[in-house]
């Protein structure tokens, strides 16, 4: 905890502001799309998502892979991990500008959980969603929301991240990586996923200041060669690999 609020105040000593920003990709993207007023607000099938998940009092054993020692049993209620694990008011936000806004089709999320951001990026149009979640009682949680709200759109693969990952061919517009917030995983997910980007594509690496290690990963990352535009938004490392632009790092308050 306290690592994170040390990390906050040097992030806001950090960043900066659209006028000291001269990319013009990322000029763009701020002010065309990031703070755009348009396209922000919940979507109605996001909204029943919400009632259905925030009032869920059934308990399910989770198994998370990703913990740094290893497996990891748990008793939680669904309305719990629907409160706790599940994406952010603004990162939600920011997903549903995003999305159009890049013209982005094809998605991978690594770890759905119950499924809260999954249904976001699959509510917005003309998306489809590969969603992977090691956890087996957390992904038949999330096809069963999924199937209520009807959503054909998302696909859900019950496997750890690095057997989808040798085993996939398909490449995304967008990778959505919250799950195995750890040094090792992360680097090993990042180099499998490699192979399955483009030079359009954008990686968003969820809760780089969870801890030391994930800020240390994040570093390592940024420093890629195949990475050209990071950008450090506090919650979210956004990598971009674009080769028309050159190497640039941002730091940004959104
Ligand atoms: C923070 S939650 C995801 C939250 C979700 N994206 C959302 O916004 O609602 C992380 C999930 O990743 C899963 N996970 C972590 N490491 C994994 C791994 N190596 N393989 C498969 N699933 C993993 C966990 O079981 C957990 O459900």
């Amino acid at each position: 905890m306290w690592y994170q609020v040390k990390s906050y105040l040097l992030f806001l000593w950090r960043s900066k502001n659209k006028h000291s920003v001269h990319s013009p990709f990322i000029f763009d993207l701020l002010t065309k799309c990031i703070r755009h007023k348009s396209n922000g607000d919940i979507t109605a099938t996001e909204a029943k998502f919400d009632a259905l998940a925030s009032k869920d009092n059934r308990s399910i054993q989770v198994t998370d892979l990703g913990a740094g020692s290893g497996y990891m049993g748990d008793n939680r209620t669904l309305s719990a991990i629907f409160k706790i694990a599940g994406i952010k008011k603004k990162q939600r936000t920011l997903l549903r500008k995003l999305i159009p806004y890049l013209e982005i089709r094809q998605i991978l999320e690594l770890g759905t959980s119950v499924g809260k951001a999954t249904v976001t990026m699959a509510n917005v149009s003309k998306t489809s969603v590969v969603t992977v979640e090691g956890c087996t009682n957390t992904a038949h949680i999330a096809q069963e929301y999924f199937d209520q709200l009807e959503l054909k759109n998302i696909e859900v693969y019950n496997k750890p991240f690095n057997q989808f990952l040798s085993s996939n061919t398909q490449s995304f517009d967008l990778v959505y990586l919250d799950g195995g917030h750890n040094k090792e995983q992360t680097l090993a997910n990042f180099e499998g996923l490699l192979p399955l980007i483009h030079n359009n594509s954008l990686i968003l690496l969820d809760d780089i200041y969870w801890s030391p290690q994930m800020t240390e990963v994040w570093q390592l990352l940024c420093q890629h060669p195949r990475v050209t535009v990071s950008i450090d938004s506090y919650n979210w490392g956004w990598l971009f690999f674009r080769k028309e632009q050159p190497k640039q790092h941002f730091v940004l308050r959104l």
